[in-house]
């Protein structure tokens, strides 16, 4: 099984398996500093978890695009909001051609350890953030909370980690992203990236 299919079985039960704390996200958000109309890219966006805290900053002029390949999880995500300035894009992101330069944030929260070459996924994303843009891996868990997770789930997620703060600064570095904000505690596992 491959892991858009391991999430389109998932997506009618998602959000009664997960819980998000809408505080530890409020605190992530913080630290990025999206600006009100900014345009943001809200990677495997699964039922769209994120939408209506991303939404609260960019406000009703900014622009969400909320992208993933599992069709169901959008399909939920769909059911759920019907914003006029979020738009809904199935398809692995990494094959897709979206515009250079364009975004002010790319949010992979709760996603980073499924992309299999971590470093040419940052790389390519990277190359959609306008200068200035922020680049951010968020989980509202521990590195090693996430971890034991995929372990436990097994199935094709099972190998999907999480590397240490060092790789992720490499793979920034390597990608023309300065490292602005970095939490690795119990409680939360953030890093944020500004374009240069
Ligand atoms: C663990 S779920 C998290 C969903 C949501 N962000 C949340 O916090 O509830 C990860 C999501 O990322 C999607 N995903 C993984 N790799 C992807 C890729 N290369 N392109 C688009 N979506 C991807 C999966 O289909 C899945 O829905």
């Amino acid at each position: 099984m491959k892991g858009k299919d391991y999430f389109n079985e998932l997506a009618e039960q998602w959000d009664s398996l997960v819980t998000h704390d809408a505080e530890k996200i409020a605190a992530i958000l913080d630290l990025v500093k999206i600006p009100a109309g900014g345009k943001v890219l809200d990677l495997g966006t699964g039922t769209g978890i994120m939408i209506p805290y991303l939404f609260n900053r960019t406000g009703p002029e900014g622009e969400i695009t909320a992208v993933d390949e599992a069709e169901k999880m959008i399909a939920v995500a769909k059911r759920k909001f019907n914003y006029r300035n979020v738009r809904f894009l199935v398809g692995d992101v990494l094959e897709m051609a979206l515009p250079a330069t364009y975004f002010d944030c790319i949010m992979c929260y709760s996603m980073f350890p499924h992309f299999k070459e971590k470093q040419t996924a940052v790389i390519k994303l990277a190359a959609y953030l306008k200068k200035g843009g922020s680049f951010v891996v968020a989980h509202s868990q521990s590195r090693e909370a996430i971890n034991n997770l995929h372990k436990n789930a097994g199935g094709p997620v099972k190998e999907d980690s999480l590397p240490p703060l060092d790789t992720i600064r490499s793979y920034y570095r390597s990608a023309g992203l300065e490292v602005t904000e970095e939490i690795d505690n119990d409680r939360m596992f953030v890093v944020v990236g500004r374009k240069k």
